[in-house]
């Protein structure tokens, strides 16, 4: 079966496991979440760090992951690990691989550099060039203000993602509690600049974005509250650390049923009444509501996000009688 295309990636749920643990990696497999994502970084400990690459090397070539995005976060650039992460991690299991996670991106040189050296690696095991993806962890000051370029970087960007807990610590947020307000700010959202610049950058170089951890993971709606804030921007997912917190996540990125039922319809409704048999219009009744290419694109949105999560449709368009 061919993979399915980056745009499309059905990411609601990123479930987060640490390498170090051949527990966990094991454990993901059986797990709902879209996409896994295995530890390098933070969630290792540095004696660790060489067992796990190995552990998700096997893991990775041992498969069962099917229907889920693959990815591995490895260190970033400014430590000692990140080259070896890479090329250990992909030359050991690049075919069974989709993306390299790469954190506190802090500009554009440094996902060149991931690209270049992935491009290498590919070259030398036989692998297909460029089919392996990149994530791009936004976690600092710096990585904000460049986010545009960041996203522009390669063809191998896939998501932007948020990393809250670094970025809270990088902008000095007066708060430990991840995704919930800092105490003395009364005035909205403290996170939302954050959003939305991550968000525009995203949408504006068609990648993804991704929400990131929320760490009281006993509290599901805790994470319902947080997730549908970001959901309603228009993310596609978030993290997930903890196999409760996965039907959350997907239930809080999928579209309603019944929003797309009706963006299908939409869709149907609109190439009938441009085609000639429909009349050709541009504009047309779909019970009481107008639609135009504008309601198409909206609908669009709905219909991908609900088919990349296998949703199926429960009703039909039937053009009316002439
Ligand atoms: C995730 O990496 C975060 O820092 O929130
Ligand atoms: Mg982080």
């Amino acid at each position: 079966m061919s993979e399915p295309s980056r745009n499309i990636r059905s990411r609601r749920s990123n479930l987060a496991v640490p390498g170090s643990s051949p527990k966990m990696l094991e454990k993901a497999k059986g797990l709902p979440a879209d996409q896994v994502f295995m530890d390098i970084e933070d969630a290792v400990a540095p004696l660790a760090k060489p067992d796990a690459r190995k552990n998700i090397v096997a893991a990775l070539n041992e498969g069962g992951y099917d229907g889920k995005v693959r990815s591995v976060r490895v260190n970033d650039w400014t430590t000692q690990w990140t080259y070896a992460d890479v090329i250990e991690v992909v030359s050991g299991a690049g075919a069974n691989l989709d993306c390299i996670m790469l954190p506190k991106v802090q500009g554009p040189e440094q996902i060149k550099a991931l690209d270049m050296l992935l491009t290498q690696i590919e070259k030398s095991e036989g692998l297909e060039v460029g089919r392996i993806g990149i994530e791009a962890q936004i976690e600092n000051a710096m990585g904000l203000t460049k986010v545009d370029e960041i996203a522009a970087a390669s063809p191998r960007v896939e998501t932007i993602i948020f990393g809250p807990a670094d970025f809270m610590a990088s902008i000095n947020m007066k708060s430990l509690v991840v995704g919930e307000q800092p105490p003395g700010y009364d005035v909205g959202d403290a996170y939302h600049y954050i959003l939305m610049r991550i968000l525009m950058a995203a949408r504006a170089y068609d990648k993804q974005a991704i929400d990131g951890p929320y760490l009281q993971i006993k509290d599901t709606e805790g994470y319902m509250r947080v997730a549908g804030r970001s959901a309603a921007l228009g993310f596609d997912g978030k993290w997930v650390l903890h196999p409760d917190q996965i039907a959350a996540a997907n239930e809080v990125f999928s579209p309603r049923q019944e929003d797309y039922d009706h963006a299908e319809l939409i869709l149907d409704a609109y190439e009938w009444y441009t085609s000639a048999a429909g009349g050709a219009r541009g504009a047309a009744m779909l019970g009481d509501e107008m639609i135009d290419e504008a309601s198409r694109k909206m609908a669009l949105v709905i219909a991908g996000k609900g088919r990349a999560a296998g949703m199926q449709r429960t009703e039909s368009f039937t053009p009316p009688e002439s």
